[in-house]
């Protein structure tokens, strides 16, 4: 059967190295896969449980619903302070709190990018150990760890143009479907 992934992205900059990452996903996902995006996590208020209390914004409702629906998440984020960005760690403990909870059993792929050599290791870790609790089942490998991202990105189109690391994220969604496949079996 086909199946549908949605992505998350975890920077708010409108020229973003990993929007453009995130961008490219639907044009390289493999046969019988479809991609669409998230909406944005900017329109998601401060989390505080006294907001939560008077009711959940409708932008957090809506994506709740929608990874609800899809087979599986690809987060695509930078790293901000060897940690996740404040703002994506906003919209997981917003969603954390949705019934039934969006991530749980859900199969999530992550995928960071920076202009440094590492390419965001240091935040999957940090991003995986949230997951735990969410008890997401996210993929183990391939780690997809974008480095020095600025060259492989057109600074005009922002689109992914090297074409190793477009393969490599070929296989990594394609591993993320097995690991659906798998589940849902
Ligand atoms: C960064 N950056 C960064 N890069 C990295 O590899 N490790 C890090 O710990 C950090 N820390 C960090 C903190 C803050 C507050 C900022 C603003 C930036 C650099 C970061 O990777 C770079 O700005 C990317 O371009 C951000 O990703 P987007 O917005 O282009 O997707």
């Amino acid at each position: 059967a086909n199946l549908h992934f949605v992505t998350l992205l975890g920077s708010l900059r409108s020229a973003s190295l990993n929007a453009a990452i995130a961008r490219s996903l639907p044009q390289l996902a493999p046969e019988g896969i479809s991609i669409s995006a998230l909406g944005s996590i900017a329109d998601f208020p401060h989390y505080s449980q006294d907001v939560q209390e008077k009711g959940f914004p409708p932008a957090v409702l809506n994506m709740a619903e929608q990874i609800q629906a899809a087979d599986g998440v690809v987060i695509v984020t930078p790293e901000y302070n060897y940690s996740i960005p404040g703002v994506l760690k906003n919209a997981i403990d917003w969603l954390s709190r949705v019934t039934p909870q969006p991530f749980a059993k859900k199969p999530v792929a992550i995928q960071t990018a920076s202009p440094g050599q590492i390419g965001g290791a240091r935040a999957q870790y940090h991003l995986r150990q949230s997951l735990v609790f969410l008890d997401a089942f996210v993929l183990n490998k391939p780690e997809a760890m974008i480095g020095l991202a600025t060259s492989k990105i057109d600074p005009q189109t922002l689109t992914l143009t090297d074409e190793p690391t477009r393969e490599f994220l070929t296989r990594q969604i394609s591993a993320l479907a097995d690991l659906a496949r798998t589940l849902q079996r």
